[in-house]
């Protein structure tokens, strides 16, 4: 069975989400089971502005995680004290208003997904649009495309993942507009594996359908409680994109809401375990088991390559915002606002996979910075925790049409608050290019002294 372009959303097959709706007494079942998940995000908690993941000890290893200490140990003082200042935590901030935006529309662009469509389909407020990202310590500019595809020319970018990183890929894709309009490369008519090209800056950006990560396999589409069931191979590579990633310059790694599907986990090629399987004799380890493993074998893949020369980025865990009810349980997300900081924070489910991924991206970089590559950390998850009113909610298709998502509180809006994803993405290549201007400089001043 293929799976339906429309259905991919949430990993549900069109026939399962048909028979979803034919058996709602077994939907309580499932979405018990297998969407405890997401979906319960306890809001308004009174910790001010308490975020564990930036205590004191998170907040200097996202220095290391760049690569700053490196500048201040310069000797000289003038390079150290620019560094210094320009030391600044993006992911850390808040949501501020920004009269200017959208900065594309749903006529200006054509790649937005139909599902992330709302102006197309009346989302009533539209205020989820005038936002934009304030990091406390500096300002994040709105994402610049000239200047994105002037650093960008001549280059190629994977986005490997679910359809949250496509959802990102096509913000990109609209955010470059103003600009130029890639043209379709493809190498094959599978929806899930596209590559686009920018004719002028013989740029190129694919997407790499892998929302487990690592190789996957369908056991069973109706079992156990017609949700499906997948193989996951945790050690294994995934060659449909493994076998190809080499010739990217820059590689963009999202998973995240399939992991809570119900799945066997095989390692060493035995099984080992499962997640919510109902299989006798089978242990029940737990969703962070495979989330760890498959983020292991992943960027085990990279630290692997023979010849490649890229940056690595993790784009974090991405959460959703039901209330009120699970996802098929007339769960939805009508906000019209962003949260401050002090309003909601992350914990749960949402936190545990958070800061597993975090610990194993830090592995990897550990381990390519002795081959000289470097990972890099796309921090989104804090700014998108904020965001219960940047979702489709029902405005991801008409009122009559059956979808998986009734109502998608997962994915984002196009425009919307996924755009800063790629202002992220824009200031962290300025960045690196920052840093590789200071380490000539650092060379020109260290063979100085020694004349
Ligand atoms: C764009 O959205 C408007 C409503 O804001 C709608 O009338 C129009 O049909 C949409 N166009 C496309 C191409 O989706
Ligand atoms: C386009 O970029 C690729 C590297 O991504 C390079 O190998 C190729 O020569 C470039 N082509 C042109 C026409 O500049
Ligand atoms: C599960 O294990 C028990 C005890 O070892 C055994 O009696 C039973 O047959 C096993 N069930 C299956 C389905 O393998
Ligand atoms: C959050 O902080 C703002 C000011 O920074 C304050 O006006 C608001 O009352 C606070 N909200 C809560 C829930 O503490
Ligand atoms: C949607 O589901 C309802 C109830 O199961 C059914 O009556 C209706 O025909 C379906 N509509 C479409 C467009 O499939």
């Amino acid at each position: 069975m293929k799976l339906h372009a429309r259905h991919e959303e949430f990993g549900l097959w069109e026939s399962q989400s048909r028979i979803l709706h034919q058996h709602t007494g077994k939907i309580v079942v499932t979405a018990a089971l297998t969407l405890t998940l997401l979906i319960i995000i306890p809001l308004y908690y009174p910790l001010l502005g308490y975020f564990p993941w930036k205590a004191s000890s998170w907040s200097s290893s996202t220095v290391s995680l760049f690569g700053y200490e490196d500048d201040i140990q310069d000797s000289t003082g003038v390079a150290a004290a620019a560094s210094v200042k320009q030391y600044c935590d993006i992911f850390n901030g808040e949501w501020v208003p920004n009269p200017e935006a959208p900065y594309y529309t749903n006529s200006t662009c054509w790649a937005i997904h139909d599902h992330q469509n709302c102006m197309k389909y009346g989302k009533p407020d539209t205020g989820f649009m005038k936002w934009r990202w304030k990091p406390n310590d500096c300002e994040l500019p709105i994402f610049n495309p000239a200047q994105f595809l002037k650093i960008v020319r001549g280059k190629s970018m994977a986005f490997v993942g679910d359809s949250v990183g496509r959802n990102q890929m096509q913000s990109l894709i609209c955010l470059l507009s103003r600009v130029e309009y890639p043209v379709d490369v493809s190498k094959t008519s599978d929806q899930q594996f596209k590559r686009w090209r920018y004719v002028s800056y013989n740029f190129t950006i694919a997407s790499f359908w892998a929302p487990y990560l690592v190789k996957a396999k369908q056991a069973d589409p109706n079992s156990p409680l017609y949700t499906g069931l997948y193989n996951l191979y945790l050690d294994e590579f995934n060659d449909e994109w493994a076998s190809q990633i080499d010739e990217f310059d820059y590689v963009i790694f999202s998973a995240g809401h399939w992991f809570f599907r119900p799945t066997m986990f095989y390692e060493n090629g035995q099984l080992v375990g499962c997640y919510y399987c109902f299989k006798e004799n089978v242990t029940d380890l737990t969703m962070s088991y495979s989330y760890r493993k498959a983020f292991r074998t992943a960027f085990r893949v990279i630290n692997s390559l023979e010849n490649f020369k890229g940056i690595t980025f993790l784009r974090t865990f991405s959460p959703s915002h039901f209330e009120n009810g699970e996802w098929n349980k007339g769960g939805d997300c009508v906000r019209t606002r962003p949260f401050m900081n002090n309003e909601t924070r992350l914990e749960g489910i949402t936190l545990e996979l958070y800061l597993t991924q975090i610990e194993e991206f830090k592995y990897a970089e550990r381990e390519g910075r002795k081959r000289g590559l470097r990972f890099r950390l796309l921090d989104a998850t804090q700014a998108m925790l904020l965001r219960p009113d940047g979702h489709p909610s029902r405005y991801g298709h008409w009122a009559h049409e059956n979808v998986t998502l009734y109502n998608d509180c997962v994915h984002w809006c196009l425009p919307g608050p996924i755009d800063t994803w790629n202002d992220f993405l824009l200031e962290m290549l300025k960045m690196e290019g920052r840093r590789s201007s200071e380490e000539r400089l650092h060379l020109i001043d260290r063979k100085n002294r020694i004349r």
